[in-house]
């Protein structure tokens, strides 16, 4: 059942405005909906016309949203990895966790897992309120790493706990041909090994990130009709189809906005396509969100979400 939606594309195609807008017409046809803004450069609050935050404030009837804070998340995650390390190898003094986190600040990947957790934390915490979770996405880049980030933190912890099983088996090996060896005071069972149940822990996290990502949510691509924002949109539809994560809708959006040539390519053929004028007047306030015309889009996220049910 898809009950998320997550807008993806080049910067300036309408990401924020769509999801917006989406998420306004749900909501005012009587859903509940929280609509998040994963961008570090929030303008999801300018775009809703309402003071938004960390924490999920009521924007108009069944509307809600949030800005999640990136840093905050960054800071988390070092913090929690930090103290599980040190509860972990509590008896290695040698590692010095400082100066190893100071590092891992600002190694890659640091923000794509921040902004799994986060996403986590959602998923977990808030989106049991609420009907639908609209996602407002941050720069292509970084919004496919995290997407990514599941999968492929899957077949890390796949290897690293056969590692680790490999690592009980002989200590279990050394325990039983010499009993007084200072192996045999260390855990030789998964079931009280700290480690093993920690990669345990994650992979459920991760698979259930993975249902949320490939499963449950519907994915839709923001373009214009420009040749750059098309290339944009052939890259994210190749990358996810690289993850296997698929593409449930294009929203061709400013249709209109200028006269230069451009056509859709092939390889955009297969998901539904949905058309979104181009605003002359511009966008200025909640309201005028509601001019764009999202029925389309709705009833095909509505579908999908249906349709799942049926086959479930
Ligand atoms: N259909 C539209 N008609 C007119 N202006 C639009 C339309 N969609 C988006 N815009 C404007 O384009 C600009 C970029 O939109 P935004 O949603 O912030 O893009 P993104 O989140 O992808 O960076 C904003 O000024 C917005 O008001
Ligand atoms: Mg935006």
């Amino acid at each position: 059942m898809k009950t998320n939606a997550f807008f993806l594309g080049k910067g300036g195609v309408g990401k924020t405005t769509m999801s917006a807008a989406f998420a306004l017409s749900l909501a005012r046809s009587g859903k509940r909906v929280l609509v998040v803004s994963l961008d570090p450069a929030h303008n999801l609050g300018d775009v809703l016309d309402a003071k938004l935050g960390d924490k999920p404030i009521q924007v108009e009837g069944g509307l809600y949203a949030l800005e999640v804070d990136l840093s905050s998340w960054v800071k988390r995650y070092l913090d929690e990895s930090r103290e599980e390390l040190r509860t972990t190898y509590s008896y290695n003094l040698t590692l010095n966790l400082d100066s190893f986190f100071d590092i891992m600040k600002y190694s890659p990947g640091t923000e794509e897992y921040a902004m799994l957790w986060a996403i986590e934390n959602i998923r977990c915490n808030l989106a049991g309120d609420y009907d639908y979770v609209v996602y407002d996405t941050p720069p292509t880049a970084l919004s496919l790493r995290f997407l990514a980030m599941p999968a492929i933190s899957q077949l890390w912890i796949a290897e690293l706990t056969k590692l680790r099983e490999r690592i009980l088996s002989k200590r279990s090996t050394i325990t039983r041909i010499n009993p007084t060896s200072p192996v045999a005071s260390s855990c030789v069972d998964k079931k009280d090994d700290k480690v093993y149940g920690k990669l345990g822990s994650i992979n459920r996290r991760l698979t259930d990130l993975s249902s949320l990502f490939g499963k449950e949510s519907y994915i839709a691509v923001v373009l214009n009709p420009d040749v750059l924002s098309v290339s944009e949109a052939i890259r994210i539809k190749e990358e996810l189809d690289r993850i296997k994560m698929p593409l449930s809708g294009l929203c061709l959006n400013k249709q209109g906005v200028s006269t230069s040539a451009w056509s859709i390519d092939k390889r955009l053929a297969a998901p539904p396509l949905f058309e979104f004028s181009f605003m002359k007047g511009g966008l200025h306030k909640r309201d005028d969100l509601g001019t764009i015309d999202t029925k389309a889009l709705v009833a095909d996220f509505l579908a999908a979400g249906t349709a799942e049910k049926g086959l479930a």
